[in-house]
């Protein structure tokens, strides 16, 4: 039978996984569809129900279910754990639900696709403390990255993430731009230059190190205020199209075992959004 795969989120409309999926599908010889589900935050366990009776292979998660989502589940792997929020389901032979979260490893994957492992062992600043900070900030270190330092507007945010992993601290946003030549790699994991809705930049970037790398979780626009400004200082950028088109792959790995081309999808990806 056909397999079939799908993501879940509200809205949904805009998600560009399915096209990614269907590509790699394609590419791989494998006979599946994957299809993109409105789910509106009451339909979630209804939703997870439906998908089992009608033979999902796997699915997965996007706003505002990622946390939501984890009651449903019947295995967190470690990742999903960590992070409190699952971007990805496998339902196994058994019909059993593992839930896993790709969106750290992603971002990694993306950075050493794109640098190799230049940055490993110099100093990793993250700017934000939210979701997208923690999965990060905890796969740079089990993947051997840091020192980290968190750097947020609400402090206390910062300083909970840092109390959870160990080996890593906080400044505040005013003492982090005054000492932003340290650091060798900068991530920038708030909202701020979200589809040009917040427009201005998270922290003032001046005293950035050359040859330092900027990069944006953020690729709606390809480059958010922060990005062209690292680059006008001549800094290496990097936006978020890499992290997005790795975390799908991780997933389509944990699905079908295979590894699908990347290189060419953050290439077509760029081509549309641009
Ligand atoms: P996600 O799961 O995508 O990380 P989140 O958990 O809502 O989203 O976290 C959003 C992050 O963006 C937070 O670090 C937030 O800072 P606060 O903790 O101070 O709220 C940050 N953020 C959002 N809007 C911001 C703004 N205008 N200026 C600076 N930081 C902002």
């Amino acid at each position: 039978m056909k397999k079939w795969y799908a993501v879940l989120g509200d809205p949904i409309a805009q998600s560009m996984s399915p096209a990614m999926h269907e590509a790699w599908f394609s590419e791989n010889n494998i006979d599946a569809s994957y299809i993109p589900i409105h789910v509106p935050a009451q339909g979630l366990g209804e939703a997870v129900t439906g998908l089992k009776r009608l033979g999902c292979s796997g699915w997965n998660v996007t706003v505002p279910h990622k946390s939501a989502i984890i009651p449903f589940l019947d295995h967190l792997e470690p990742s999903a754990r960590q992070m409190n929020a699952v971007n990805t389901v496998h339902v196994l032979q058994d019909g059993s639900l593992v839930g896993s979260n790709t969106d750290g490893l992603g971002f990694v994957r993306s950075l050493e696709e794109a640098h190799g492992a230049l940055y490993k062992g110099g100093d990793v600043l993250i700017i934000g403390a939210g979701g997208a900070a923690r999965g990060i900030a905890y796969a740079l270190h089990s993947s051997g990255y840091g020192p980290i330092t968190f750097t947020n507007r609400t402090m206390d945010k910062a300083e909970e993430l840092a109390q959870g992993l160990s080996g890593t601290s906080v400044l505040s946003v005013s003492v982090a731009e005054a000492s932003l030549e340290k650091f060798s790699l900068i991530v920038q994991t708030t909202s701020v230059g979200m589809n040009f809705a917040q427009q201005g930049m998270p922290l003032a970037i001046s005293n950035v190190a050359e040859g330092a790398v900027l990069a944006d979780i953020i690729y709606n626009p390809l480059e958010t205020e922060f990005l062209k400004e690292a680059r006008n200082r001549g800094a290496k950028t990097m936006n978020g199209v890499g992290m997005f088109v790795h975390q799908g792959a991780l997933s389509f790995e944990t699905w079908t075992v295979k590894r699908p081309a990347t290189k060419e999808m953050i290439g077509k990806i760029t081509t549309t959004l641009g």
